[in-house]
């Protein structure tokens, strides 16, 4: 599957799971989960709908590897840092223990983004021509 297609995916699996956990705050009246709603959906829809928007877009042919492993990163980033704060809104593990894996987590989501600029930056898709 392509890169854009794959960003694609599963930014609409994390609307489906920010979503629900959106529904599950609104029936309950129980807010305490929105910073990890707002996230799953911040971090895991909207950032990787645009990534999926960057490649399709403006990137053509990027090394692959790189633009392999700027997806993994983001991805298991964006996994680690929602469960961390799922665990930490829900009071299900104290903040001392979750403390340095959102540390790492949110370190992983900046470096997926560096990652991105890098290969803006490096291979843009030459712009078509503009219409007459
Ligand atoms: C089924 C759809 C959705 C439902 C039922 C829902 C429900 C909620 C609820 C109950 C809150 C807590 C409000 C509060 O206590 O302040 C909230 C907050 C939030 N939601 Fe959603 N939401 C939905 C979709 C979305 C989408 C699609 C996005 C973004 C792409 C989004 C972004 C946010 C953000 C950023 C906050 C935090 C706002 C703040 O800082 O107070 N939500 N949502
Ligand atoms: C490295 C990634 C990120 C980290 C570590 C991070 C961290 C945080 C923290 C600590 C808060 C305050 C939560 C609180 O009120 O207790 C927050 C709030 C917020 N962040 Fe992020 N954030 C990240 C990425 C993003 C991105 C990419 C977006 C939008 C595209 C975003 C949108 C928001 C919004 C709208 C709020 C206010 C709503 C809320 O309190 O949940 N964040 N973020």
């Amino acid at each position: 599957m392509s890169l854009d297609r794959r960003f694609l995916v599963w930014a609409l699996g994390y609307a489906v799971l920010g979503m629900c956990l959106g529904i599950y705050m609104a029936a309950s009246q129980n807010h305490g989960e929105f910073v990890t709603h707002a996230h799953i959906l911040l971090i895991g829809f909207v950032l990787s709908l645009v990534y999926g928007l960057i490649h399709r877009l403006w990137l053509e042919g990027p090394a692959r590897p790189l633009a392999n492993l700027q997806f993994w990163l983001h991805q298991l980033a964006a996994l680690v840092l929602c469960t961390g704060l799922f665990l930490l809104y829900g009071n299900f593990m104290p903040l001392a223990t979750l403390d340095p894996i959102l540390g790492v987590a949110s370190v992983g989501v900046l470096i997926g983004m560096l990652l991105m600029l890098y290969l803006v930056v490096k291979g843009s898709k030459a712009r078509s021509p503009a219409l007459p």
